[in-house]
């Protein structure tokens, strides 16, 4: 019963290959009854669990009448199914406001806590109503960021927004994304953030889209997919403290 959003206002930084491990770890390491729910109409996590393509029914999800749980499709892993996106998602920012449906992704992910201990969120890049929605639904917020000076500016403009959002922000863990330890920079921005994640830049991460598996399933003593087992028992420690948080609707 403890929801993670992977979210950054910047594109291609690395949030749907962190969500499709975080969720394939979530499964099988912890053993949880996991959801990836795919909120990006682009459908990459979708893509990479093998889903079966959408035909433009991703957005049945936040129609009233349906049950999103119903919509989940199961994946080549046990207790891991994923809620596929695809291009009906594209005006959903509109459609939400347009219905005021302001708490539709809150009242969703809710829904779907009572089926499924974990639910991974693979969030869109932007600054949207959608990400203020997420922010307003989950425990925990993961952040990749490059370790550039603009990819840390992205960070700091993110961590913003999802504090402004609401009076007991969601836990925020920031994660060095494509982190390249030769280089300086890279070094030292992880030297300085020790509490942050890491996860180095490896050619066999890109390899998911051509296996269309998680790291963790096809390589899991690769360094990186380490580095994302270490990534995920960090968020399954704070969901864990989130869960047993009081005053938690
Ligand atoms: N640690 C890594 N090492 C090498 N390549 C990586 C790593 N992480 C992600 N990539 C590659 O970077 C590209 C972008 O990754 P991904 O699609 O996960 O980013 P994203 O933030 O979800 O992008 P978008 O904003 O478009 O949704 C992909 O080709 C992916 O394989
Ligand atoms: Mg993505």
């Amino acid at each position: 019963m403890a929801s993670v959003a992977i979210y950054s206002p910047k594109g291609g930084v690395g949030k749907s290959t962190c969500a499709v491990n975080l969720a394939y770890l979530s499964a099988t390491t912890s053993k949880r009854r996991t959801l990836l729910w795919d909120i990006d109409a682009q459908g990459a996590a979708g893509f990479l669990l093998q889903a079966a393509q959408g035909r433009d029914t991703a957005n049945k999800i936040f129609s009233k009448d349906a049950d999103p749980a119903d919509l989940a499709q199961p994946t080549p892993y046990p207790q891991l199914s994923v809620l596929a996106a695809d291009a009906s998602l594209r005006r959903l920012d509109v459609q939400l406001v347009e219905e005021d449906a302001r708490k539709r992704v809150r009242k969703l992910v809710r829904g779907l806590e009572r089926r499924f201990e974990r639910i991974i969120l693979d969030c869109p890049p932007g600054v949207t109503e959608i990400s203020e929605q997420i922010f307003r639904a989950v425990d925990v917020v993961v952040i990749p960021a490059q370790p550039s000076a603009l990819g840390l500016r992205g960070l700091e403009a993110a961590q913003a927004h999802v504090r402004a959002q609401r009076r007991s922000a969601p836990d925020i863990l920031p994660v060095l994304s494509m982190a390249d330890m030769r280089r300086k920079l890279h070094r030292e921005t992880a030297a300085q953030h020790p509490d942050w994640g890491v996860i180095p830049y490896a050619s066999a991460v890109e390899r998911m889209s051509a296996e269309r598996a998680p790291l963790n399933a096809f390589a899991p003593r690769h360094p990186a997919a380490r580095a994302y087992a270490d990534l995920w028992s960090e968020v399954e420690r704070r969901l864990l403290a989130a869960e047993s948080a009081p005053g938690r609707d």
